[in-house]
């Protein structure tokens, strides 16, 4: 089974918007873990927009039963201080730049390889697993091997992209296809992660061996839509009584 990993950003998002730590990161990955989920994913960005370094650190003493993946730019200093004390299960490197809105494309290992090297080395040593986030561009991905990562994340939006507009769909879902096995045959695990949602999960999952996907955006958003109803009953019948 392709095991799910809940990325809780978007509930830090919601978080930082006051100051009395509702919603609780740590009660979130609780309810997620009881739920079934397989692993909690965080990105903490250098703006602390989201996930601070102090919710990695809690977040590392509740989740030990699953997997914890840590996703961000290792060529940023704090990402790399956050994961030398957290040890997580898994770190995805990202190649996003501090203002960027959210991740949205992979590594070009032509230009990164060299300074890839020692952080995955590094990380390694310190017992995690490495992904590197990457599109669906098989020149890229046969880069991939000579870093060491175990596995590759693929940047799935335009796959979502193509599902929402029901534009092209066929042709990327196999464009992702191939990257995958492709990537497979290079002995590589493949995650898969970006805007992935109840609706799309399904038909991207028909490509066989994905190892993992993580998923926040919509996840958190469905989540509204389907606990608003139940959250407003319990609110009326307070005040019915
Ligand atoms: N993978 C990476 C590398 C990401 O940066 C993100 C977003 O933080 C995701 C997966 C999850 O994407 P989404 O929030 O759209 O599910």
């Amino acid at each position: 089974m392709t095991k799910l990993s809940v990325n809780l950003n978007k509930v830090a998002l919601l978080r930082n918007t006051r100051n009395i730590g509702i919603p609780s990161i740590t009660k979130m990955a609780k309810i997620c873990i009881e739920a079934g989920a397989n692993g909690i994913t965080v990105h903490p960005r250098p703006d602390q927009r989201h996930i601070r370094p102090s919710d990695v650190y809690d977040l590392a003493e509740v989740v030990s039963s699953v997997e914890f993946n840590i996703e961000g730019n290792p060529l940023e200093s704090s990402f790399m201080e956050i994961v030398r004390r957290v040890k997580p299960t898994q770190c995805t490197l990202v190649p996003d730049t501090p203002d960027t809105f959210t991740s949205d494309s992979g590594w070009d290992l032509t230009q990164n390889h060299e300074r890839l090297l020692p952080i995955i080395q590094e990380l390694q040593s310190l017992g995690c697993r490495v992904s590197l986030f990457m599109d669906a561009d098989i020149e890229q991905i046969c880069l991939v091997p000579a870093t060491g990562a175990e596995r590759i994340e693929l940047y799935t939006e335009p796959y979502a992209t193509a599902f929402r507009e029901n534009h092209n769909l066929e042709a990327t879902w196999q464009q992702f296809a191939q990257a995958a096995e492709k990537s497979q045959e290079l002995g590589l695990g493949v995650n898969a992660g970006h805007d992935l949602n109840l609706a799309n999960l399904a038909k991207f999952c028909t490509i066989p061996n994905i190892l993992e996907v993580s998923i926040g955006h919509a996840l958190t958003a469905e989540a509204l839509e389907m606990g608003f109803a139940h959250t407003v009953r319990q609110y009326i019948a307070i005040l019915l009584k």
